[in-house]
């Protein structure tokens, strides 16, 4: 849609930015913390770049207060961050750690008094070790009650001082690294284990956002999908299906549960095919249905371009008799199911290339205009509050000798995203805030601290903690007079 002007961004958009606690915080076994699965995954040989950990991270556990200041500088309107669920129950379950609420409190309390509107995550990747000791974590549908006694520890003792809550943080991203990929912990390769926890989470999801609503009826919370809008590689409708089968597969899988409570058929059925669809017990969709966002959380860093994978098309004379030795009817199955069953997708899509997009230094493709079609595309299906919970460029960025991050590049991502975002806007599109990733450098989980996001430069590396001092980039001083003219001023 073109249009001739564009809508002002709404009088109280949340200009935000954001964070997540194992990345910023340090103190990892400070005032009575507990380990959580990457305190210990880090510490092993060959897992991260350079070994690098977030045992002191950029020690926001101790300098909260001087980073609120550089926010409160800012005019920053709202700070995305998340609790490590070990700091608040030290075990996963039990006893409750009082020192670790308490600072979650003063953070809240920060933050507040100088107008930021916390937005506070409550599972940002860090489940407790004791957990995944005790019962393999995600696996057990007893961490579905344990999820919800953890929260409602936060709900009970934030539900004044905090509206906007999100539950789980890109629930797609951390099944499959750590069910498929073997990145993040507890890094098992077995796509059957990932769609049985993957429905674990769902459970988890919908009953803590059950008992926020009894708990904290004015507030709003949300999962943060990451989505990545998919596209056909070109017009040949072999290629519109396989765009089709790529957003219900790694979009909707998790959205429509979200948003509907239901799995979308045609992927679950195909899973079915394959022997890896989660088990449904009874009253698990019953509950998945009666827990409704109040607002959707959208990271977005790129989508994907995918056409048909070759394997779909009619097979050779020779092939065909070849696949009788497999299933005598079925040409369903191309190869064994087992084998199937690792990859999924190979019958819905393949990923290609898109030409269009120039990437990033770590190979991520660079696309403003994917923002206003996931937005716009969201909105079409689910017609839900939204908000941006991470947008942002991991870049190397140059700290000068005068102490300077000339940071040019950033600042273009960003103003190319938040342009798109206005169009999206000025579309229809219901969007309360916008969160870039991320406030101050931190520790990306694999990358070290050389892949850079923040709008306040780290004096920190790999080798050396240095002195951890806070620098203001370009970007910090683009950004602010963003918020001040309320996007007028790109
Ligand atoms: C998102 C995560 O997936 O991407 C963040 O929610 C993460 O925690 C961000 O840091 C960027 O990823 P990376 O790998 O570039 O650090």
């Amino acid at each position: 849609m073109y249009h001739k002007k564009l809508d002002d961004f709404p009088k109280d958009f949340l200009w935000g930015a954001a964070s997540a606690a194992y990345q910023i915080e340090g103190g990892y076994d400070a005032d009575g913390k507990g380990a959580s699965v990457w305190d210990n995954f880090t510490k092993i040989p060959g897992k991260t770049f350079e070994g690098t950990n977030g045992d002191v991270a950029v020690d926001h556990y101790n300098r909260y207060k001087e980073d609120v200041k550089l926010m409160a500088d800012m005019g920053l309107k709202a700070y995305r961050f998340s609790v490590s669920w070990s700091r608040i129950l030290p075990e996963g379950t039990g006893e409750i750690n009082e020192a670790g609420l308490l600072f979650y409190e003063n953070l809240i309390d920060e933050l507040n008094k100088n107008h930021i509107e916390p937005v506070l995550t409550l599972y940002h990747w860090d489940i407790p070790q004791a957990l995944q000791d005790k019962y393999n974590g995600w696996e057990s549908r007893q961490v579905i009650e344990d999820f919800d006694t953890y929260a409602r520890v936060l709900f009970e003792r934030f539900k004044d001082k905090v509206k906007y809550w999100v539950s789980f943080n890109e629930q797609n991203v951390f099944t499959a690294m750590g069910y498929r990929w073997e990145a993040h912990p507890p890094s098992i390769p077995d796509v059957k284990k990932m769609f049985e926890a993957n429905h674990i989470i769902n459970l988890a999801n919908a009953k803590a956002i059950n008992s926020f609503h009894e708990i904290v009826p004015d507030g709003m919370i949300g999962p943060s999908f990451g989505y990545g809008p998919m596209y056909a590689f070109d017009c040949d409708p072999e290629n519109v299906l396989a765009e089709l089968n790529g957003e219900e597969f790694q979009n909707h899988w998790w959205l429509d549960v979200y948003i509907h409570g239901k799995y979308p058929k045609v992927t679950f059925k195909h899973l079915d095919r394959l022997g890896i669809a989660p088990t449904i017990e009874e009253g698990d969709l019953a509950l998945l249905q009666s827990a409704k966002p109040d607002f959707l959380g959208v990271n977005y860093y790129h989508g994907g371009t995918v056409r048909a994978n070759e394997i779909e098309r009619p097979m050779e004379k020779e092939e065909a008799d070849l696949e009788k030795s497999f299933e005598a009817t079925d040409p369903y199955l191309m190869k064994p199911k087992d084998e199937q069953a690792q990859s999924p997708e190979t019958m819905m899509f393949t990923n290609v290339n898109n030409p269009y997009l120039e990437k990033t230094a770590w190979g991520w493709e660079i696309d403003p205009v994917g923002i206003r079609i996931a937005l716009r595309r969201l909105q079409n299906r689910y017609d839900i509050p939204m908000m941006i919970t991470e947008n942002g460029l991991g870049a190397y960025d140059e700290l000068t000798d005068d102490k300077r991050v000339e940071d040019d590049y950033r600042i273009e991502y960003l103003k190319t995203h938040v342009e798109e975002i206005q169009k999206a806007i000025t579309d229809g599109v219901d969007l309360i805030g916008y969160c870039a990733w991320s406030f101050t450098d931190l520790l990306s989980w694999l990358n070290g601290y050389k892949k850079r996001y923040g709008f306040v430069y780290i004096d920190r590396d790999e080798y050396s903690e240095k002195n951890l001092e806070r620098i203001p980039k370009k970007s910090y001083y683009w950004y602010k007079k963003v918020i001040e003219t309320n996007g007028r001023e790109l």
